[in-house]
C-alpha cells in the first residue's frame, strides 16, 4: 500500500437508501472503514441525481448525510465528510442550473456532473458551456466512460481548453472495467490531461473503495508527486474552492 498521507475521495456513493451505492447502514459503515484503511482521510460523497432514475431529494439526502456522519464518529474513524452530488446532465439539472439550487463539492463552485456517455463532441461542448455561464466549473465524472474520449483521446484537450475538469475513476486505471479503460486512462495519465482520481464506490463487493492501492500503482508507475497530486492535492483544493491547475 501507499505510504501517502491524507488521500481524499471527492467521488462515492457510501449513503445508504439514496441511490445505487451502499445497501444499509451496515454496508455504509463498511465502506468508510475501508475508505479509512486505504488511507483516505477526507471524503465528499455524492449520491446520484438522475431524472427518471435516482430524483432523491436535498432533504433525504441531508437526512441520510447525517445518519453516516454518525456511524463514522460512533466508530471513531479519522475521516473528514463532506456531502455534495454527482449530478447527471439531464433536464433536473439545466433546470437547477438556472436557479442556481445546486449543491457544489466542498467549499467551492465546482459542481461533479456526469454525462451519459453518448454524447458527440458538439453536445459535451455545449453541455459544459451551460454550466460555466451558470457560474460553475464542471468536473466530468469518470470521463473515460464517454465515447467521444474513446474515440479521439486528443478531445480531453479541449474539454480542457473549455473549462472542464476531468475526474478518473480509480478502477479503471487498476483494470476492474476492462483493458479499454486501463490503457485510456493510462494515455490520459501520460498526457497529463487528468485533474483528480477518485473512487466512484458504490459497495462492498465490485466497485470498492480503492484509492490506497491506486496511489501505490501511480507511484510505480508515474512516481510519486503525480500521485500526491491527483489523489490529495488536487480534490482538497476543489473542496476548499481554490483555483487549481489548468482550470
Ligand atoms: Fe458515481
Amino acid at each position: 500500500m501507499s505510504s501517502l498521507q491524507n488521500l481524499v475521495d471527492l467521488h462515492c456513493h457510501l449513503i445508504p437508501y439514496v441511490d445505487d451505492g451502499a445497501y444499509d447502514e451496515e454496508e455504509s459503515l463498511e465502506l468508510l472503514k475501508r475508505e479509512a484503511d486505504q488511507g483516505v482521510r477526507t471524503i465528499c460523497l455524492t449520491p446520484h441525481l438522475r431524472a427518471d432514475m435516482f430524483e432523491t431529494t436535498e432533504e433525504q439526502v441531508q437526512e441520510r448525510f447525517s445518519l453516516v456522519q454518525s456511524l463514522a464518529r460512533e466508530a471513531e474513524l479519522p475521516l473528514t465528510l463532506y456531502c455534495s452530488r454527482e449530478y447527471h446532465y439531464d433536464r433536473i439539472l439545466r433546470g437547477l442550473l438556472q436557479t442556481r439550487d445546486l449543491r457544489p463539492l466542498g467549499l467551492g463552485n465546482t459542481l461533479l456532473v456526469e454525462f451519459g456517455g453518448r454524447e458527440d463532441e458538439a453536445e459535451m461542448l455545449e453541455a459544459l458551456d451551460k454550466v460555466r455561464r451558470s457560474g460553475y466549473t464542471p468536473l466530468i465524472a469518470h470521463v473515460e466512460r464517454c465515447l467521444a474520449i474513446h474515440e479521439d483521446w486528443a478531445f480531453a484537450h479541449e474539454l480542457r481548453a473549455a473549462g472542464a475538469l476531468l475526474q478518473v475513476n480509480a478502477g479503471s486505471i487498476l483494470g476492474r472495467e476492462g483493458l479499454r479503460q486501463k490503457l485510456l486512462t493510462r494515455k490520459l495519465l501520460q498526457k497529463d490531461l487528468v485533474t483528480v482520481i477518485a473512487s466512484d464506490a458504490h459497495d462492498s463487493e465490485i466497485r470498492v473503495p480503492e484509492l490506497g492501492l491506486c496511489a501505490e500503482h501511480l507511484e510505480n508507475k508515474f512516481g510519486r508527486s503525480l500521485a500526491r497530486r491527483l489523489l490529495s492535492e488536487a480534490p482538497t483544493a476543489i473542496l476548499n474552492g481554490q483555483t487549481i491547475r489548468g482550470e
